[in-house]
């Protein structure tokens, strides 16, 4: 990277606080109209900056880091899943990829236990009865839900958010369980109170709730396949706040139709943002736009992280939020 301030494309409109201060430190091109980068435009500003600042979705595969320029070093994902950009490829091209880590931490966790409450306790189809005014006063058998204390809960993948969501369900008095391809340490295993399965397939048929927190990568795609779904109990629920991309989503729409699934709570979708519009009509679901993290501070936090990857880079430092291609 040059002396000089570094050129920043954004792909997308950041918070105005960072975009303030991206401004003052480096060459910033701003996505002003906050429109979604064609990928003739992504093309077009790779080939000429220093740093690209994409999103989730800027599809950044090999064929378009191909048509990388010799200045671009580094791509700062604003966010924290990175299975939109070919890491890989990116490492082959010696350019840096970063992402956001931990500030989405505590927001998403906050979202993922918002749907546990809110699918067993049927809170939007509550909620769209005052809308639709068919409220007609209360009964002892009105809008009847299932309670969550005592339940167990099933986390699929034990890292930052898996581990904020066990503290939170834990103060909602369920048990909490968890699958994770490694044990957690004995001492935070020991504080979420919480058992471990080596067997997926074992943990899922048990559960009262599932909820995932895996990266999407070639070996998580359809993580929860059919097969694994049809284990589940009939009175269990799924929630995916995650990426779409980890459950099979015609083979749970089926499970969810016929009654072998009781409900879930979505907000990623396979072909986000496309919605299957087999889900919207059915009342066991809770359907989010991918808003998981989606708070002002969160993002600002985003920002800041961006920033300081960028002027690590800059500086010739280490980056702090590098991220490595996944083994498989
Ligand atoms: C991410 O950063 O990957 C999240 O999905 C955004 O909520």
């Amino acid at each position: 990277m040059s002396r000089t301030k570094p050129t920043v494309v954004l792909t997308r409109k950041l918070p105005d606080p960072i975009e303030t201060r991206m401004m003052e430190l480096f060459d910033v091109r701003l996505n002003v109209d906050d429109h979604q980068f064609t990928q003739d435009e992504l093309i077009a500003a790779i080939a000429e900056c220093d740093v690209l600042v994409p999103t989730l979705r800027d599809e950044i595969s090999a064929d378009v880091l191909a048509k990388a320029g010799p200045r671009l070093k580094l791509i700062a994902n604003f966010g924290n899943g990175v299975d939109h950009i070919d890491v890989a490829a990116a490492q082959s091209q010696g350019i840096v990829v970063t992402n956001t880590p931990d500030v989405l931490t505590e927001d998403t966790a906050d979202m993922t236990m918002a749907m546990i409450v809110a699918v067993p306790r049927r809170l939007v189809e509550g909620a769209k009865m005052i809308q639709d005014d068919t409220f007609e006063g209360w009964t002892p058998t009105h809008m009847l839900g299932h309670r969550l204390a005592g339940k167990r809960l099933g986390i699929i993948g034990m890292g930052r958010i898996g581990t904020a969501v066990a503290r939170r369900a834990r103060g909602f008095g369920m048990t909490v369980h968890y699958h994770n391809r490694r044990r957690l340490q004995p001492e935070l295993e020991a504080e979420v109170e919480a058992t471990y399965w080596e067997s997926l397939d074992q943990m899922l048929a048990r559960m009262d709730i599932v909820t995932i927190h895996c990266p999407h990568t070639p070996a998580t795609f359809h993580l929860l396949s059919e097969r694994r779904l049809k284990l589940m109990k009939p009175t269990a629920y799924l929630i995916n706040m995650a990426r779409g991309e980890l459950v099979d989503e015609k083979a749970l729409i089926r499970l969810l139709k016929d009654g072998s699934i009781a409900g879930a709570g979505l907000d990623v979708f396979e072909h986000e943002p496309a919605v299957n519009p087999k889900l919207r009509g059915m009342k066991n679901v809770v359907l989010l736009p991918h808003m998981g993290s989606a708070t002002i501070e969160g993002r600002i936090n985003m920002g800041e992280k961006v920033i300081i990857n960028i002027r690590a880079s800059a500086d010739g430092h280490a980056l702090p939020d590098r991220v490595l291609p996944q083994r498989l």
